[in-house]
């Protein structure tokens, strides 16, 4: 008897080692952005609760989802506590954001946590020995590599289509003219022409949306391979031919200047007629190519606009300046990266079910496995237990 009672009281104390040791479920903090203009949450209340129900405890900063239209209480309701920052950091193991970590975040962290947003490491790499520093972890979602098993964690994908659709709002509102073919007791209305350079997740989002609206539209792309997807959303596709491998990994490469030249007699009709015009032509890891000179845009229609979603990585205008309007013979020329800030609610779930898929991916039983060979968790892992494992 007293054996089976000390037996019994063994695998009690037993059970609760394994469970505060291994099992302790972990905690995800959902910070608040803190750089200038964001809007979004990295987790909204619906994915908060679809952690809560994996087993992970959520702790949410104050105020987190508010520019999102996500109160407090949302979060509250779903299961998870919502705390002052300094406790978030304090508790969680795992720290969610956006935007990189800023300086008095950073001064929170050690070596206890895992932090995981879209750092940029190759362009913040100051930042990235920062954070080894302090023996922390740091996953990257920019890193992600674009392959089939990645789609559904792709923020860059998620937040660009958002972009798309908006640079194409963006467009319509500055413009003078109306979309579509409006026939009126006072006459006709012509459709609006609107052309988009870069047939990549923003630029078919975009060619979608104006189409949609009613537009003609023309699109161009280095790649020869969106010829097909352009016209299967009812666009024109505006064929230049390159003189061998446009494209690696399905990414666009540098062009040459001899390809910029036949692409401008290519295009120059569409481009003087647009009433629109989107550019979203990026080359990874390279400043944007240049695709609009000023001699083009001085033979452009009075009226005519132009968005620059690629003016962050120097633009595809040659006159465009990032976050501003420039205005030249009449043409706007906005260069703008549209973050989607300016569609929070839906930029905010679509990263956080990217968010959440990833930390699924990467987890089990409630921690990270850390599996090296995979490589998803390889090419996003910037910095481990404080050393930097990507320049
Ligand atoms: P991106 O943002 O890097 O570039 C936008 C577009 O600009 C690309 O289509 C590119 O070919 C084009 N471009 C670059 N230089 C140009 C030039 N000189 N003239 C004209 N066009 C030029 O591209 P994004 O949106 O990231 O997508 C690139 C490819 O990756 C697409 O095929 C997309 O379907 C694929 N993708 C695959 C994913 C996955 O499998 N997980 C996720 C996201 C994208």
């Amino acid at each position: 008897m007293t054996n089976d009672l000390n037996q019994y009281f063994y695998e009690i104390i037993h059970v609760f080692l394994y469970s505060i040791s291994n099992h302790r479920p972990m905690t995800i903090g959902i910070l608040k952005e803190t750089q200038k203009g964001e809007k979004r949450v990295s987790i909204s209340p619906k994915i908060a609760k679809a952690f809560i129900d994996k087993g992970f405890n959520v702790i949410v900063e104050e105020g987190a989802g508010k520019s999102s239209k996500y109160d407090n209480s949302d979060y509250r309701e779903v299961g998870a506590r919502v705390e002052k920052r300094g406790a978030v950091y304090k508790e969680c193991e795992v720290l969610i954001k956006i935007n990189p970590f800023d300086e008095d975040g950073l001064k929170l962290v050690d070596d206890h946590h895992i932090l995981i947003c879209q750092l940029f490491h190759k362009s913040n790499p100051e930042l990235v020995k920062d954070i080894a520093a302090r023996g922390a972890t740091v996953l990257s979602l920019d890193a992600l590599p674009r392959i089939t098993r990645a789609q559904d964690m792709d923020v860059l994908s998620s937040q660009n289509n958002l972009a798309g659709y908006k640079a194409v709002i963006k467009g319509a509102y500055e413009m003078t003219k109306i979309f579509p073919l409006m026939m009126t007791a006072a006459g006709t209305i012509t459709p609006s022409r609107v052309l988009i350079y870069g047939v990549g997740v923003a630029g078919l989002q975009a060619i979608a949306t104006a189409k949609r609206l009613g537009a003609i539209v023309e699109a161009t792309d280095i790649r020869l391979e969106t010829k097909e997807q352009t016209e299967s959303l009812g666009a024109k596709f505006i064929t230049v031919e390159n003189e061998g491998e446009a494209s690696e990994k399905g990414y666009a490469k540098a062009a040459s200047e001899d390809y910029a030249r036949k692409q401008r007699e290519a295009v120059n009709k569409s481009l003087f007629q647009a009433d629109l015009v989107i550019t979203t032509a990026m080359v990874p890891g390279r400043k944007s190519p240049i695709l609009i000179t000023t001699e083009q845009v001085d033979q452009m229609k009075n009226g005519a606009v132009i968005i620059d979603l690629a003016a962050a990585q120097g633009g595809n205008c040659e006159l465009s300046k990032m976050n501003k309007t420039v205005i030249r013979n009449g043409v706007k020329i906005i260069g703008t990266t549209i973050a989607p800030e300016s569609v929070a609610t839906n930029a905010s779930d679509l990263y956080a079910q990217n968010m959440f898929n990833f930390i699924s991916y990467l987890t089990e039983d409630n921690a990270f496995k850390w599996d090296l060979e995979d490589e998803i968790t390889d090419e996003t892992l910037i910095v481990y237990k404080g050393e930097i494992r990507k320049t």
